[in-house]
């Protein structure tokens, strides 16, 4: 049931210096394709990333929240098309958490690294999206939405209990307060 491969996923930022193999690297390149899209453009791009220097340099385009890349066996990172799709956004998130949840049932582990609306410096106005594309020759007209730090889990995160939901959240024909 995927309830409860949902309630034990979480954010891993920790990750063994151990190779992922090829055969599920193959697997998540198929379950990134599988993802729906409106209109069934797949305007999405995926760039599959081990190398060791490239992983570094990711780690560094923006000052909080993307460090663990650096220690990452592999990071994917979703670039869309967005010229003629109002909906990019929501056709590369799609793709990510697909990528999200498929590491947890391969027992890899993984975190989301927002890369829209976020700068290298805010100051300077260096945009991260634009350092991304720099280092990986991405053309300026797919954006970079998110990388997806991946690799297999050094550390324990307590699965989600369902008497913890936030059940106020759910409302059954109206809004009620
Ligand atoms: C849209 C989105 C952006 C996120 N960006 C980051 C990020 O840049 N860095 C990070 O460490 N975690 C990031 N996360 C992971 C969240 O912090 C995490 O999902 C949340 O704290 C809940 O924890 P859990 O995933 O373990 O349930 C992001 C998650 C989402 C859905």
């Amino acid at each position: 049931m995927i309830l409860d491969l949902l309630k034990t996923r979480r954010s891993i930022r920790k990750f063994e210096d151990k190779k992922i193999e090829s055969e599920k690297i193959e697997d998540l390149k198929n379950v990134a394709l599988l993802s729906p899209t409106s209109k069934n453009k797949k305007g999405w791009e995926f760039i599959f990333v081990e190398d060791k220097e490239s992983l570094k340099k990711l780690s560094e385009v923006k000052p909080q929240g993307g460090k663990m890349i650096a220690d990452s066996a592999l990071t994917i990172v979703i670039a869309v098309e967005d010229s003629d799709n109002d909906v990019w956004i929501e056709d590369g998130s799609i793709a990510v958490a697909y990528l999200h949840l498929a590491c947890h049932e391969m027992g890899l582990g993984s975190c989301w690294v927002q890369i829209r609306n976020r700068k290298y410096d805010y100051e300077k106005d260096i945009d991260s999206g634009n350092l991304v594309q720099e280092l990986l020759n991405i053309p300026t007209n797919k954006k970079v939405l998110s990388m997806l730090a991946v690799g297999y889990p050094s550390e324990e995160k307590k699965a989600y209990d369902l008497s913890n939901l936030k059940k106020e959240n759910i409302h059954i024909e109206k809004y009620n307060k």
